[in-house]
C-alpha cells in the first residue's frame, strides 16, 4: 500500500479548554464534598458539562474543514479521511476505549460508593423521646437523664443528657438540655459535682424506661478522657474540645417533656431561661462550630 505524505505523523488533538473545565469541575466536586452541598453540586454540573464536551470532541475530531495538524511551511497537511469515511479509525478506537473505560469504571465504583455513603444520609432519622411528666423535673434542679433514642434498638441507642428546668419563660416552661457527648472526640462528660444515686427514679414512657438521677454540677461538666471542661451552660472553658457541648431541642406535649433533635452550639451567653444561644447544625466530635476551621470538615450525615 502506498504511503501518503503525513501518514507517519501522529494525529494530535486540537488545543481545548474542555479538559481544564472538567478538572475544575472535579476539584469543585471534591472540595464541595468537604464544605458544602452547593459547591459539590456546581462541581458535578461543571464536570458533567465539560466532560461531555471533551468526550464529544474526542469522538468527533476537529471541526469540519480543519486539518488534524496544522501544516507548516513547505509541508503538506495531515491526510484527510478517505472519501466516504466520516471518522478516522484511530479516532473511533480512541473514543471507544475512553467510553468503555468510563463505563466499566462507573459500573465498578458507583454501586460501592453509593452503598457506602447513601445509607448514612437516608436511613438515619431523629427520634422524639418522651422523658416523662414535667413534675419529675423540679425548677432549677439538674437531672441526669438516660434514655433510648430509638426504642427498637435500645441497646445501641442509649443516650444521656443533663436536664435543668429553668422555670417559665413568657408562660412556657424553659429547659436546658445538654448532651453528655464531649465535643473533643466524643467521650461521655461527667458532672462536676455530686450525683444523688439514692434518689434516682425510673419513669416508664412510650419510649421505654427513662432513668432520672438528681445531680448538682456546681463545677460544670468535665471530660475524663483528656480533661475537657465546660461550664453549666455547656460552654468550653478548658482543655482540647473545640466548641461547647451540643444541646437537644424539646417540646412540652400534654404536660410531658419531649426531646427533639440535637444541635451544636457556637456559644451561650447568659444562663438559664434568658440565655442567648448561638446555635448551628449538628457537628461531629472535634469539628469546629464557627470560624474558618469549620469549613474544612466533611458533610455530616444525620445523627
Ligand atoms: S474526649 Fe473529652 S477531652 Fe477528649
Amino acid at each position: 500500500m502506498e504511503e501518503r505524505p503525513g501518514d507517519d505523523r501522529p494525529q494530535l488533538p486540537q488545543p481545548s479548554l474542555w479538559p481544564v473545565g472538567f478538572a475544575v469541575g472535579v476539584v469543585c466536586l471534591l472540595v464541595g464534598l468537604v464544605i458544602s452541598w452547593w459547591v459539590a453540586a456546581a462541581g458535578a454540573v461543571l464536570a458533567l458539562v465539560f466532560g461531555f464536551l471533551w468526550a464529544r470532541d474526542v469522538a468527533t475530531g476537529p471541526p469540519t474543514g480543519e486539518p488534524a495538524v496544522a501544516s507548516t511551511a513547505g509541508e503538506p497537511a495531515t491526510a484527510e479521511p478517505e472519501s466516504g469515511e466520516r471518522f478516522p479509525r484511530s479516532r473511533f478506537l480512541e473514543g471507544a476505549t475512553l467510553g468503555l473505560g468510563a463505563l466499566i469504571g462507573a459500573i465498578v465504583t458507583l454501586p460501592a460508593v453509593a452503598l457506602a455513603l447513601v445509607p448514612g444520609f437516608l436511613k438515619q432519622k431523629q427520634h422524639r423521646v418522651d422523658l416523662g411528666p414535667l413534675s419529675d423535673f423540679e425548677e432549677n434542679k439538674w437531672k441526669i437523664v438516660t434514655f433510648a433514642r430509638d426504642p427498637t434498638h435500645a441497646d445501641i441507642s442509649r443516650r444521656t443528657a443533663f436536664v435543668r428546668n429553668n422555670g417559665l419563660l413568657d408562660g412556657v416552661p424553659s429547659f436546658t438540655i445538654i448532651s453528655n457527648r464531649c465535643a473533643h472526640v466524643g467521650c461521655p462528660v461527667q458532672p462536676g459535682g455530686p450525683i444523688f444515686e439514692k434518689d434516682e427514679k425510673v419513669v416508664r414512657t412510650t419510649n421505654g424506661d427513662v432513668l432520672i438521677t438528681p445531680v448538682l454540677p456546681a463545677a460544670g461538666f468535665i471530660c475524663p478522657c483528656h480533661g475537657g471542661s465546660y461550664d453549666q451552660e455547656g460552654n468550653r472553658i478548658a482543655g482540647p474540645p473545640v466548641r461547647g457541648l451540643d444541646r437537644y431541642e424539646f417540646d412540652i406535649v400534654d404536660g410531658r417533656l419531649v426531646l427533639g433533635d440535637l444541635y451544636s452550639v457556637v456559644k451561650v451567653e447568659g444562663s438559664g431561661k434568658t440565655a442567648k444561644i448561638k446555635k448551628t447544625e449538628l457537628r461531629g466530635p472535634g469539628q469546629h462550630a464557627d470560624g474558618p476551621e469549620a469549613w474544612f470538615y466533611p458533610l455530616q450525615p444525620p445523627h
